[in-house]
């Protein structure tokens, strides 16, 4: 029998990272290891639920509008991985700023489009384009409960050439990601094909 290791994945929005995920990961064997990957949302409108439900995932949906405090909404997304008892959280475009709730009892990876420690925050693929950088990058770290600032794991760097539009850059930037952060998943669980 294969032993089940459970990913949750965290998203708000677009959800391509987490249709790259699934696709390389879920249902998916791993020497005696089998994946199944749990998407979790705070966004009921998030077009990532489509993404992931058009390749047989279901989401889990917590709206943090019908949350009255910050600390509330972690509260219940911390019962939910519990339950879901996840080996790793990740998180891929999740657009919330976690708690002490979250941080002192769930461990978890985020993945960030900069080279942290530069451009923190929700914005950091359009103030990386507008450094005057030639390059960038991204990032997958340790979530703690300073904003994008735990222990960097990995990091790859993307150019930005003088011919770039925003567009095209951010296109570089997602290959990059969908690149490095399985790269990541996989050798934090031990996940060798
Ligand atoms: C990704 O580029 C991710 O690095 C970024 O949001 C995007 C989500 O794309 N995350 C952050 O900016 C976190 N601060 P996706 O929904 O298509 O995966």
């Amino acid at each position: 029998m294969a032993q089940v290791v459970t990913i949750a994945v965290l998203f708000s929005g677009k959800g391509t990272n987490l249709q790259n995920l699934i696709e390389r990961f879920h249902l998916k064997r791993f020497g005696d290891k089998s994946v199944k990957i749990v998407p979790v949302t705070n966004r009921p409108e998030a077009e990532g639920i489509d993404r992931a439900r058009a390749l047989g995932v279901e989401s889990i949906v917590i709206d943090h509008r019908a949350y009255e405090s910050r600390e509330s909404f972690d509260a219940e997304l911390v019962k939910t991985l519990k339950m879901i008892n996840a080996d790793l959280v990740v998180m891929a475009g999740f657009m919330r700023i976690v708690t002490e709730v979250f941080t002192s009892q769930i461990e978890a990876i985020n993945l960030h489009p900069s080279l942290l420690p530069l451009f923190k925050g929700a914005n950091a693929v359009k103030e990386s384009f507008q450094s005057g950088m030639r390059v960038g990058g991204v990032t997958v770290h340790k979530v703690d409960s300073t904003l994008d600032g735990g222990e960097i794991l990995d990091q790859t760097c993307v150019r930005i050439e003088r011919n770039d539009t925003l567009e095209s850059y951010e296109a570089r930037i997602h290959e990059a990601e969908y690149e490095i952060l399985p790269h990541c998943i996989a050798k934090i669980l031990n996940l060798h094909e």
